[in-house]
């Protein structure tokens, strides 16, 4: 049987958890961090992306927000699905929650020796700013430029969208308008359930 990917934003207690379970084993077992280094800043201000294989965590990453740019932090995937594309996939849906919130600067910290590998990403060091030594690691800021995406979310949009749970803009949104092509069938059948589903909720009220 294939394996269930799925890769969304953590927007319940119980996907928190199951952040913290793998950031327990990555981070606090394997690499030895104290918990309250691991844990001890930011949690709360963060959005967290969980990836997990058949319902069980897999991988994860947080973003952290600030005024035109955003941090990359705490990425880990178990060991079991490392050089797997997971990592690359939780890479991607982090990015792509960037890019609608118009956001297009994304900065990290890595260890120097890995500079070649995210250039392979894009990522180009940070000049002038400082990096920092920790845990005996040589840590660079790196930064990525990437395209703000064309459904970014607006205060002109409809407040249903503005209401839905993080990073569920497009298809769980019955207000949001596919950037299609209207010959495109996929977007004609979407707006037709997304209209059902609208008129369904109006008569709800
Ligand atoms: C970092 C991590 C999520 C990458 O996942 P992955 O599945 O191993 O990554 P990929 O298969 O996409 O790429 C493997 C490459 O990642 C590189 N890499 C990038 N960052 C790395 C890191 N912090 N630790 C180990 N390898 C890393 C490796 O050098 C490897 O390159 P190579 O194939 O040229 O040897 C995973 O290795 C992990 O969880 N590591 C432990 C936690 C950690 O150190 N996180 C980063 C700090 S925030």
């Amino acid at each position: 049987m294939e394996n269930e990917i799925k890769i969304n934003v953590v927007n319940s207690l119980d996907d928190y958890q199951k952040v913290v379970a793998i950031r327990s084993i990555v981070f606090v077992g394997e690499q030895k961090l104290p918990y309250s280094v691991e844990f001890g800043a930011n949690e709360l201000c963060c959005t967290y992306i969980l990836a997990t294989v058949n319902g069980e965590p897999a991988g994860t990453v947080r973003i952290h927000q600030f005024k035109d740019f955003a941090k990359l932090e705490r990425m880990a995937v178990l060991a079991e699905y490392r050089r797997t594309p997971l990592a690359e996939q939780i890479r991607q849906k982090a990015l792509d929650i960037c890019s609608v919130k118009g956001i297009t600067k994304i900065y990290g910290l890595c260890r120097r020796e890995l500079l070649p590998h995210w250039s392979k990403f894009g990522y180009h060091l940070v000049e002038g700013a400082p990096g920092i030594q920790r845990s005996n690691m040589d840590l660079v800021p790196i930064l990525v430029d990437i395209q703000e995406a064309k459904d970014i979310i607006k205060f002109t949009d409809h407040p249903d969208r503005l209401m839905e749970q993080e990073g569920e803009w497009r298809d769980n949104c019955m207000y949001f308008q596919q950037p299609f092509n209207v010959n495109d069938k996929t977007a004609i059948i979407i707006r037709k359930r997304n209209e059902l589903r609208q008129q369904r909720k109006s008569a709800e009220y």
